[in-house]
């Protein structure tokens, strides 16, 4: 069988299974996945399909919007999760109840904590090649099931051990999540949110419990499986989110045609990903149409457009000047810079991702 046009050889691929989730090294999280392939229960022979003629891009009328930037979002040790330690290209953290050491390419330092913290984990990621799933997993103390119960800010969810050394949340997220909450919170009116490369749904299941209609796209029907399990876990089973296998570039196009809008946007991208019928994406020749479609699927009172960048060679400056070019006449404030997770033993900042926000 023909390997699938492989643009995107990067690191990211989550579930190669799906082939459409793709890892984040930012975290870590990944060896090179070139046998990425398409949505679940696809074949691998090629089925990408031909994208859709380019966008004419021309840089937008009007003022810029004000800007803010360096700036630095922060997530501290908390009940729900803690960066524990780093060192020696390692990380601890405590996801709920356990204790879990993977591989962290930035811990070029050394560990702060006791190798007795160190051995006393419950899980630990091997990489293990020859595995798939919770085999790349080890557990020194007691086997443990594939999913445990976690939470955050009071929102019931599943962990879980995948074989991309994930494990289903990705806490510096926390930062934006709150500040989507507020803003849906202070707006007073109905919000409609729309989440680009949703994974396993904690974003989604934040906007709904704070009153929003959530539109959740995601190309990994594992992964709408996993975020639908979770909103019944949460209890959030009453709150109206759509939960959509899609390609987001594809989606976004036919919500502009249909003339469907949100008040905020968030899309977190992989430098490299694949739709469910293996539409190819890649960050750097596909984020400026990407970006440009998020604003002009925006409601005439938008609240805000989010969007991160991981394991890209780039500065936090060129998303900037993307969003900031994009929503010119808009108004409003572009605010970029690094999602970072302060480390509990010794203070370090572990940085994850780049993002940049259009706040109205
Ligand atoms: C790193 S995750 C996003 C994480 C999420 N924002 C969070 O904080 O939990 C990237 C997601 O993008 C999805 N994805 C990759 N390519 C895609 C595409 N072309 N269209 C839609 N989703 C895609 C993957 O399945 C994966 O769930």
């Amino acid at each position: 069988m023909k390997p699938f046009r492989d643009k995107r050889r990067d690191s990211r691929s989550q579930f190669t299974k799906s082939g459409a989730e793709q890892t984040r090294p930012r975290d870590g999280r990944a060896a090179a996945r070139p046998d990425a392939k398409p949505g679940e229960g696809h074949e691998t022979r090629d089925r990408s399909e031909p994208k859709a003629a380019p966008r004419v891009l021309s840089r937008r009328d009007g003022a810029l919007p004000a800007e803010r930037l360096p700036v630095i979002l922060e997530v501290t040790p908390n009940a729900d999760y803690a960066l524990l330690d780093s060192g020696a290209g390692q990380k601890l953290e405590q996801y709920g109840p356990y204790r879990i050491v993977r591989p962290e390419g930035q811990a070029i330092w050394q560990k702060a904590l006791p190798a007795k913290d160190w051995d006393r984990v419950d899980a630990i990621f091997t990489g293990d090649t020859d595995e798939e799933g919770i085999g790349r997993w080890r557990f020194p103390r007691t086997p443990l099931g594939e999913t445990w119960p976690m939470k955050h800010d009071g929102i019931d969810y599943l962990g879980r051990f995948t074989s991309f050394r994930h494990v289903g949340v990705f806490p510096e997220q926390a930062s934006h999540w709150d500040h989507m909450a507020g803003l849906i919170a202070a707006a007073k009116r109905p919000v409609k949110v729309l989440n680009l490369f949703g994974y396993t749904g904690l974003a989604s299941l934040v906007a709904a419990r704070a009153g929003a209609e959530v539109t959740h796209v995601d190309a990994s029907k594992k992964a709408i499986g996993w975020a639908r399990e979770n909103q019944e876990i949460a209890g959030l089973s009453q709150k109206p989110i759509r939960w959509i296998v899609d390609d987001a570039m594809k989606f976004a196009e036919r919500e502009e045609r249909r003339g469907s809008r949100y008040d905020i946007v968030l899309f977190d991208p992989p430098a490299y990903g694949r739709g469910p019928k293996g539409e190819v994406w890649q960050l750097f020749e596909d984020l400026p149409d990407l970006t440009d479609l998020c604003r002009s699927i925006l409601t005439p009172k938008p609240l805000a457009v989010v969007l991160t960048a991981y394991s890209i060679r780039a500065s936090f400056f060129a998303i900037h000047a993307l969003m900031r070019d994009t929503f010119a006449g808009m108004g409003g404030r572009v605010e970029s810079g690094e999602l970072i997770i302060r480390e509990k033993s010794a203070g370090r900042a572990l940085s994850t991702s780049l993002f940049s926000r259009w706040v109205a």
